[in-house]
């Protein structure tokens, strides 16, 4: 009678180095560990949030090679090589970034849950803008200078971040704020 040898059980965990706001961290992973759950449960950065878990309301939003993406739709395995930035990198020292100086100075928030998602996803936000690319709302996408950041521009461009609470009219004047030059003030 023919035997086969067992097939040996495909590996299912790796250890990877991820590139998180500057400093390089090494962790083993089950293959199937979001980038929202290592950043929270292995690095212990929780300005992330768990809100949805399926990429509908964008509270895990971080930056990756400086791009906006909800860190719970993204394997931890394949972040390996990027660079990874969380709400807890945007300061410098004890200098707030000017997105979260304005959410700060115009109380754009409530609860607070989905803040650090929405601070991310804005600073992203005002480069794409900055760079020239048109949201759905833009009436001329061919023109040389992008359009004004409008609150219609902000709403749109913003509109993969919920907020519970409600708290959009500041959370938009916060944006439109950074946007603007303004919220620059050091944090005391
Ligand atoms: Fe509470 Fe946005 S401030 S969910």
């Amino acid at each position: 009678m023919k035997t086969t040898a067992p097939s040996k059980a495909s590996p299912t965990a790796s250890t990877i180095t991820l590139r998180v706001n500057g400093e390089r961290h090494t962790l083993p992973v089950d293959h199937r560990t979001t980038l929202l759950d290592a950043l929270r449960e292995h690095l212990g950065l929780t300005g992330a949030k768990k809100g949805c878990d399926q990429g509908q309301c964008g509270s895990c939003t971080v930056l990756l090679d400086g791009r906006r993406t909800v860190s719970c739709l993204q394997l931890a395995v394949a972040a390996e090589g990027r660079e990874i930035t969380t709400v807890e990198g945007l300061a410098d020292g004890d200098r707030l970034h000017p997105v979260q100086q304005a959410f700060l100075d115009l109380d754009g928030y409530q609860c607070g849950y989905c803040t650090s998602g929405q601070i991310c996803s804005a600073v992203a936000m005002i480069e794409e803008h900055a760079a020239g690319w048109p949201s759905a709302v833009t009436e001329d996408v061919g023109a040389a200078e992008p359009p004004p950041l409008s609150p219609q521009e902000i709403r749109e461009r913003m509109s993969g971040n919920l907020c519970r609470c409600g708290a959009y009219v500041a959370i938009v004047e916060a944006i439109a704020l950074a946007a603007s030059g303004g919220g620059t003030e050091a944090a005391a």
